[in-house]
């Protein structure tokens, strides 16, 4: 089939190729004109495993084309994917006009009617408003437009992966043509029949994608329901790392644990900096804002959000607490992107890191194994090391805010000869506290009982409420069966 892809970000790139890789012929644009030229020289604007190859492979074989020319793109589908940005706006909202510029675009440049999926995440009902514009804006050309909403749920760092190998491919449409069309896209991947890319010829053992056909306006709520569902659950192992911290538990025991129960499940249980990215921050506010609209009581998803926006401040207090006064201090970081495998920046921990540290005037050194060109333009004056010895080199201390695999194999010995105080505040618990203690650093993890099992100093109604709890606990040992007293 033919397909147009609107928009080449993270969605709209991965998308395109990945279509091209399964037999569609293809063609992407976007309004910015220098990433179709990075594009068409053979270039990709963003970092993701594996896509480099796909493009290279398609546009070779002409299976996959980028043009700058928007009306080119548009004639050339007998569908269009919709995957342009929906950016927050400051009340929180989705801002959609590129939504609607596409429908303009496309009302305005087509030549036969066609299928317009609406990839991009987008709030309840946005659908239906599409259909409308397109509507409008076609009715002196006459042509009639289907629109269907098709979410998608690749991550970054494992995008090719996982649009080729999805769980479940969610289809919402309002006509059985539109249904048709887009099971047509994704034969070869619901049948299994592609040639994988990523593992070559040898993919993990999985279950056909489950194909759910529903209404436009599910779609759009399942996607959204989703992402704040991931969020709320990173929030929840979040506040469960701060009791941890503060009654002297081991947050990693506790959600490992608690993910053993395959109701709870291990994924997306992990504490830390909390979640960035361009995803999850901007869906839970715009599904906060829908929820309200709606007339319904959103505050779990508050709660979810401002628990994640606390994060920062808590890791940088630990900073502080260590180090006393910042101004001046050295403090090496390691990892500015997201989430590793990736090089966005955008809405990652590390960025308002290094706001805030330098702020207090820290002397700041970073490293990123992808992420340091997109981060130049925000920070010019920071210094941008080689290596993550060169970050570690003379430091105060060492902060870890993005899990890169490359972090976890340094020579830590080496780390700590190089370092000016041995201290590493580890935002995403990647490294062995009782191996960093052993290679003697000051190491603090996240959600962790302080080195000699001792609850941290809390203020006095924590300290009574723990005695308290001794003396329940010391009750309930003499009388297993009896119940804890109202309000302990
Ligand atoms: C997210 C969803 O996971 C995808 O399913 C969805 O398709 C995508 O958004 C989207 O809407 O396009 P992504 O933003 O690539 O994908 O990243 P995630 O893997 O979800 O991670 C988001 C953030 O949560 C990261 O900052 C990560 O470090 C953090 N996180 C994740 C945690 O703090 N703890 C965890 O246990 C998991």
């Amino acid at each position: 089939m033919k397909v147009s892809i609107l928009g080449c970000g993270y969605v709209g790139l991965v998308t395109g190729a990945c279509l091209a890789e399964i037999g569609h012929e293809v063609t992407c644009t976007d309004n910015d004109l220098s990433k179709i030229q990075t594009l068409q020289q053979g270039a990709l604007p963003i970092y993701e495993p594996h896509l480099d190859e796909i493009v290279a492979r398609n546009t070779q074989s002409r299976r996959l084309t980028f043009t700058g020319d928007l009306g080119e793109a548009i004639r050339f589908g007998d569908a269009v994917f919709i995957c342009v940005g929906t950016p927050p706006l400051e009340d929180g909202d989705a801002d959609l006009s590129a939504i609607d510029n596409c429908a303009r675009l496309i009302a305005a440049e087509s030549r036969q009617p066609k299928l317009v999926i609406e990839k991009s995440t987008v709030p309840m009902q946005t659908g239906q408003k599409l259909k409308r514009a397109l509507a409008i804006y076609s009715r002196n050309s006459g042509y009639r437009f289907t629109v269907a909403s098709n979410p998608e749920f690749l991550r970054e760092g494992t995008a090719v992966s996982d649009f080729l190998h999805p769980d479940r491919i969610v289809i919402g449409v309002d006509d059985e043509g539109a249904e048709a069309q887009l099971r047509e896209i994704y034969r070869p991947i619901i049948e299994r029949s592609l040639a994988c890319p990523v593992h070559d010829g040898s993919c993990p053992p999985e279950q056909t994608p489950a194909l759910v056909v529903t209404s436009i306006n599910s779609a759009e709520l399942i996607k959204h329901s989703c992402n704040s569902f991931l969020a709320l659950k990173i929030s929840y192992a979040n506040l469960i790392a701060d009791i941890c911290e503060n009654m002297g538990a081991d947050v990693q025991e506790v959600v490992h644990a608690m993910g053993l129960d395959p109701r709870i499940g291990h994924d997306f249980l992990n504490p830390g900096l909390g979640f960035g990215g361009f995803c999850l921050p901007k869906d839970i506010q715009a599904f906060i804002r829908l929820g309200e609209k709606a007339g319904v009581d959103v505050g779990l998803l508050k709660d979810a959000e401002s628990i994640n926006k606390r994060r920062i401040d808590s890791f940088l207090a630990k900073v502080r607490q260590a180090l006393w006064i910042l101004k001046g201090k050295r403090v090496g970081i390691l990892g500015l992107a997201f989430k590793p495998n990736t090089d966005d920046i955008r809405f990652a921990p590390a960025i308002e890191i290094i706001r805030k540290l330098q702020q207090e005037r820290a002397q700041i050194q970073v490293y990123d194994p992808q992420a340091m060109e997109k981060t130049k333009p925000l920070f010019p004056s920071i210094r941008y090391c080689a290596d993550a010895y060169e970050a570690a080199d003379r430091a105060d201390a060492l902060l870890i805010v993005t899990e890169w695999p490359e972090f976890k194999g340094l020579d830590w010995q080496r780390v700590r000869e190089l370092m000016l105080q041995p201290l590493v505040v580890d935002g995403r618990n990647l490294l062995d506290s009782a191996k960093m203690s052993e290679l003697g650093f000051e190491y603090q993890g996240i959600g962790k009982p302080n080195a000699d099992g001792l609850v941290p100093s809390l203020p006095v109604n924590q300290v009574t409420r723990l005695a308290a709890v001794e003396r329940y606990q010391a009750t309930n040992r003499v009388r297993p069966s009896s119940r804890p007293v109202a309000g302990l």
